[in-house]
């Protein structure tokens, strides 16, 4: 039998996804299942990206230039304008999700054996990219006690070594919710220009902030232009998680031309999911405040509801749409999986996804899980009073 290789083995599996045997399981039973576990946006996409594909006027469904429609990348840069983001459509490079951008950027600054630091716990598949990449994840541990705020500089400084190549952030954060403020990016900053690092951006939920807060993002920062990466997608921000559309937006040329060099090698984004996302920008600023008003309110109630039940933790996130929660049990792994396998209130149940695969340090969020508020507050409402009385059960 030919045989799989190290790599391959080593990919982990999504801690998202683990459980859907069990939740189709549950599901072919009758359960109704409630989803926590995972990011998708019950939010109409803007009526303007499905307008546009149906008035399509295309003979051929061609490849487009591999870094996407000109069109496309001219508009991104006057949207990143409206953020005090000056950038030029030739910093912009149009990825199939924010997934590929993170691909191209691992693929473009890393050789295998160089590391990234990262703030954990973070986004699970960073984990899956760095190891495709073939690239060590250096974890700089936050925590739940002070709402996952930056760790401080000194502790990002005694991890880096000669084969430390970047930083990567998720701002606001996912699984956390965290918004680094302005002081942290420029402490953030400094480090990496010190240290001559990268400093690469997940910026997907941008939009996505509360409490009349504001998002600082490190294309702002004037000193950065040849360290700063950020990696883009419309799949939160419009809804379009199924368009597989992002970007990767730099002013390092060097990075840009080698970033192309992988877009090249895959063609070209897929061209329909170019045409709504390029029109997704024509949405009105009152889609973005709808949106935002909808996240913030659901996670009111649910943040309120999670610290009514006995023995819960959870910070207050101060954007995207994910909070990590400590829950009263040993194991969240294996209570995720009893959710689904044996237990039910009238036959409905909840799906989380279990906090330990967002950790790459062993033993980190084994009594957590994370939840994403992207259902309607009736509905998030049911699914907390599930989840209350799984705990009492389970905890019997
Ligand atoms: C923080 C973060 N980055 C990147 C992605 C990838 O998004 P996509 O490939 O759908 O653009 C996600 C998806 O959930 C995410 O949460």
């Amino acid at each position: 039998m030919p045989i799989i290789s190290r790599k391959g083995k080593a990919m982990p599996e999504s801690p998202i996804r683990k459980l859907v045997p069990f939740a189709e399981k549950a599901a072919k039973a009758g359960k109704h299942i409630y989803h926590l576990n995972i990011g998708q946006p019950d939010i109409k996409t803007p009526i303007e990206a499905m307008e546009a594909v149906k008035n399509h006027t295309l003979d051929v469904l061609a490849y487009s230039h591999s870094a996407g429609f000109e069109s496309f990348r001219e508009k991104l840069a006057g949207y990143y304008a409206k953020h005090d983001i000056t950038i030029s459509s030739d910093d912009i490079l149009i990825t199939t999700g924010g997934s590929e951008a993170l691909i191209f950027t691992m693929g473009s600054i890393t050789d295998p054996g160089d590391e990234i630091i990262v703030p954990e716990p973070f986004y699970a598949n960073y984990y899956s990219f760095s190891t495709q990449s073939t690239v060590k994840v250096v974890p700089v541990i936050s925590t739940l006690e002070n709402g996952f705020a930056l760790p401080a500089i000194e502790q990002f400084e005694k991890l880096i070594t000669d084969k430390t190549k970047a930083i990567l952030i998720c701002n606001p954060g996912n699984p956390t919710g965290y918004l680094y403020s302005k002081e942290e990016i420029k402490q953030l900053a400094k480090l990496a220009i010190k240290y001559d690092l990268f400093l690469i951006s997940d910026e997907v939920y941008r939009e996505f902030v509360y409490d009349d807060k504001e998002h600082y993002s490190i294309l702002q920062e004037k000193d950065l232009n040849d360290h700063a990466i950020v990696v883009d997608s419309v799949s939160k921000r419009y809804s379009m998680c199924g368009a597989r559309i992002g970007c990767m937006v730099s002013k390092n040329k060097s990075v840009m031309e080698t970033a192309m060099k992988f877009a090249q090698a895959r063609l070209s984004p897929p061209t329909f999911a170019q045409i709504a996302s390029e029109a997704a920008l024509e949405a009105p600023d009152s889609y973005y405040k709808d949106t935002v008003a909808k996240y913030k309110s659901r996670r009111d109630t649910l943040v309120s509801g999670l610290r009514k039940i006995p023995g819960v933790k959870v910070a207050m996130p101060k954007g995207a749409f994910y909070c990590i929660a400590e829950l009263p049990v040993k194991d969240a792994d294996h209570f995720a999986e009893w959710l689904l396998d044996k237990f039910d209130v009238n036959n409905q149940t909840v799906m989380v996804a279990p906090a330990s695969g967002f950790y790459s340090s062993p033993n980190k969020g084994g009594n957590q899980v994370r939840i994403a508020y992207v259902l309607n507050r009736r509905d998030l409402t049911k699914a907390i009073e599930i989840l209350r009385l799984a705990l009492e059960k389970y905890n019997a």
